[in-house]
């Protein structure tokens, strides 16, 4: 069963085909309307739930448009509507659904949840994003990157802000694709030490650095994403906000990366806060060609999903 859990998960071969399958579609269908259907129908007869316990609008949008273009069928569920969010286990319910659909994507809080449906569904499940990680976002990432600059391989990727779950799935996506990682943050939010330590055992490096602009120092991508989660309780934004603002991404933080470095941020963004809108919206940014990515990309990831 090739489900979509994370990007570690999965085997780096078939990751690269993703990303090569990705562009290769993305451009077959350049200038197309939206709806056109893709030459080639991998999901033709294909039902899938798209359950979100969480708020979206380009996950949301992204997968039930891919769906559509490669011939399949939606139904977008809310995990608070179904009875998942009224005591039925998770178990039940991924039996429940495999009678009835042929893939699930899911948003969650608890990872345990997504690992559970996984675990007792007969149909593959995808990881729309968890408190831990988000390795669809990353794969729309690694296909913009490549896109502006070729391959990512040996490159060096700064992440500056909250070590989430967006960081989480880039430095899983460091060791599987072989680039480097700076992370640059606060102490008390660093990623977990799991993380770095599974990247650096694939033989990448990993450092973390308290300063931000010598951490950008020689960075190919600058990266980050909003200071409060959406599983970050909202007591937390004050504390967290002092923390961060250091490392807010602004036009005199980039001064000190390449001069061709990329900007990227997932998505929704608070302007201003982590990111300042001048280089949100200036020349280093591909952030929008990451948001259209997302689409690109997850296509590929539910092609693997279903023929491997
Ligand atoms: N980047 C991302 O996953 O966005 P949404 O929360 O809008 O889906
Ligand atoms: N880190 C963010 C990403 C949103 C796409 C969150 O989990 O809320």
């Amino acid at each position: 069963m090739n489900h979509f859990l994370d990007i570690h998960k999965t085997d780096p071969a078939a990751l690269r085909g993703m990303i090569d399958q990705a562009r290769a579609t993305k451009n077959a269908r350049a200038g197309q309307p939206k709806a056109t259907p893709d030459a080639e129908q991998p999901l033709k007869n294909r039902m899938v739930a798209l359950i979100f316990e969480k708020p979206s609008t380009r996950t949301r949008v992204s997968f039930d448009v891919g769906v559509r273009q490669m011939g399949g069928q939606t139904m977008v569920l809310s995990g608070q509507d179904m009875q998942l969010g009224h005591g039925e286990t998770i178990a039940d319910t991924a039996r429940v659904l495999s009678r009835y659909v042929d893939m699930i994507m899911i948003r969650t809080f608890d990872e345990s949840v997504l690992l559970e449906l996984a675990e007792y569904a007969d149909v593959p499940v995808i990881n729309g994003l968890t408190d831990r990680t988000h390795p669809c976002q990353i794969m729309a990432d690694i296909l913009t990157f490549e896109e502006h600059r070729g391959p990512i391989a040996g490159k060096k990727v700064v992440w500056s802000g909250d070590g989430n779950n967006v960081c989480a799935s880039f430095l899983h996506a460091a060791g599987q694709f072989g680039f480097d990682m700076v992370f640059t943050g606060p102490q008390q939010l660093d990623p977990e030490d799991e993380f770095v330590a599974l990247a650096r055992s694939k033989g990448v490096q990993v450092s973390i650095e308290r300063d931000a602009k010598t951490a950008v120092k020689d960075a190919d991508l600058v990266v980050t994403d909003t200071w409060v989660s959406m599983h970050d309780a909202q007591s937390t934004r004050e504390r967290r906000h002092n923390q961060l603002r250091p490392y807010q991404v602004n036009e005199e933080l980039m001064r000190h990366a390449r001069p061709d470095a990329l900007f990227m941020h997932c998505l929704p963004a608070h302007r201003d806060e982590e990111a300042s809108s001048a280089v949100m919206d200036g020349p280093h940014s591909v952030i929008f060609d990451e948001a259209e990515n997302r689409l690109h990309a997850q296509k590929a990831v539910m092609r693997w999903c279903v023929e491997g």
